[in-house]
């Protein structure tokens, strides 16, 4: 892959002297969906795919940023300090966003860079491209200028930039699970306390299987920062009741005891299913732990339906996905993964059976939707890293 890197390296630039490649991973979450900004856990791992970028220090104080994914747009320049705003392709709003954080908190290079960008990921699959562009940015800048940062703030800093210069109110879910990745591991996170643990994906003759919808819902950040809204209202109500700080804090007995108090049919079903969600991931990742695959998939089915109809974040084609996937023999759980409004679905499938399973339940969806779904076989990898 560093060839790869430093051939697009070369193509933009001319040469490629000085230039080292990075590599940051983008997610995909198992179980613990919307439960970020609700204080509950979250369950995701690390993919082997992601952001790579070449990157050299220049002798100005020039920033020059390419993406081979946005090929079209050309190279964006800008100048050390100049990160308030970019006059340019929209992607590089999540690279300038991170100069631009870490520039807030008196982390600023003494030197112009050029960057060149490749991720194998595709963009809004839910499988947290944007994220894993922040985290790379974040983790080569401090390899490069030799920044005291640890991997838990990096993740924080790139969600700070997110929610700020981006302007989307997500969790901490996609950065933490890009910068504290592990390989064959996921991370069982408390986004209140950012606590966390490791857990051994050992599936042995199962496999991930991530379908790919194919459709991309142009609302996402509004109706997500909706979601978030809603939510933080339904806590406030609660508050009046409960001696709580987030939803997290909730079991399903005592929250069902209180939904009076909240008043609203809608904002009881985004809550409960903030409450129930947490409560999911917690059995899950025990499921796991004791290699109980059966419990876990019948969680990940639960989690689906929650997101349906009481979060209300999926949508027809995520939902055609895993109703086909659930008809087949070899399937041990399905549910939509990530924001939502499109994206992919996530399950576990027998590995003699997934290239079966992924035909059926690709025709099916295609003949329901005439759209065509794409799979991919995924590993869990590492978090950032220097490549070699
Ligand atoms: C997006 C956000 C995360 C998380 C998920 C839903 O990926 O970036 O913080 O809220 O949606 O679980």
């Amino acid at each position: 892959m560093k060839d790869f890197i430093l051939k697009i390296f070369e193509k933009a630039y001319g040469d490629t002297k000085g230039a080292e490649v990075y590599f940051a991973p983008g997610r995909v979450n198992l179980i613990g969906e919307h439960t970020d900004y609700n204080g509950g856990h979250v369950f995701p791992c690390a993919l082997a795919l992601g952001t790579y970028c070449g990157v050299r220090k220049r002798d100005d104080n020039v920033i020059r940023l390419y993406s081979d994914n946005f090929e079209n747009e050309g190279i964006y320049t800008c100048r050390l300090g100049e990160f308030e705003t970019v006059d340019g392709p929209e992607w590089c709003r999540y690279p300038v966003g991170v100069l631009w954080t870490l520039g807030k908190k008196g982390f600023v290079p003494d030197k112009g860079m050029d960057i060149v960008y490749y991720g194998n990921i595709p963009a809004g699959a839910g499988l947290s491209s944007s994220a894993s562009i922040e985290v790379l940015t974040a983790y080569f800048l401090k390899e490069l200028f030799g920044w005291d940062i640890s991997m838990v703030d990096i993740a924080l800093l790139c969600q700070y930039s997110e929610n700020n210069y981006n302007g989307t109110k997500c969790g901490i879910m996609d950065q933490f699970a890009s910068a504290m990745g592990k390989k064959d591991n996921a991370i069982f996170l408390d986004t209140n306390t950012l606590k966390y643990e490791y857990e051994p994906v050992i599936l042995d003759d199962k496999v991930i299987l991530i379908i790919n919808t194919n459709k991309k819902h142009k609302l996402v950040e509004s109706e997500y920062n909706t979601r978030r809204a809603e939510s933080e209202e339904a806590l406030k109500r609660l508050k009046t009741e409960l001696d709580i700080n987030t939803l997290g804090d909730l079991d399903n007995e005592t929250f069902e005891k209180h939904i009076a108090c909240i008043g609203d049919d809608i904002l009881i079903r985004r809550a409960r299913h903030a409450v129930s969600e947490n409560q999911r991931t917690i059995l899950a990742a025990k499921a796991l732990r004791d290699n109980d695959i059966a419990e876990f998939g019948k969680l990940m089915v639960q989690s689906h339906v929650s997101l349906r109809d009481d979060y209300e974040v999926s949508c027809k084609e995520l939902d055609i996905i895993v109703e086909e996937a659930l008809k087949e023999e070899g399937i041990w759980g399905i549910r939509m993964t990530g924001g939502g409004f499109g994206g992919c679905c996530v399950g576990i499938a027998d590995t003699d059976k997934a290239d079966l399973i992924s035909e059926n339940v690709k025709k099916a969806y295609y003949e329901r939707t005439g759209i065509r779904a794409d799979v991919y076989n995924v590993s869990i990898g590492d978090g950032p890293h220097k490549v070699v």
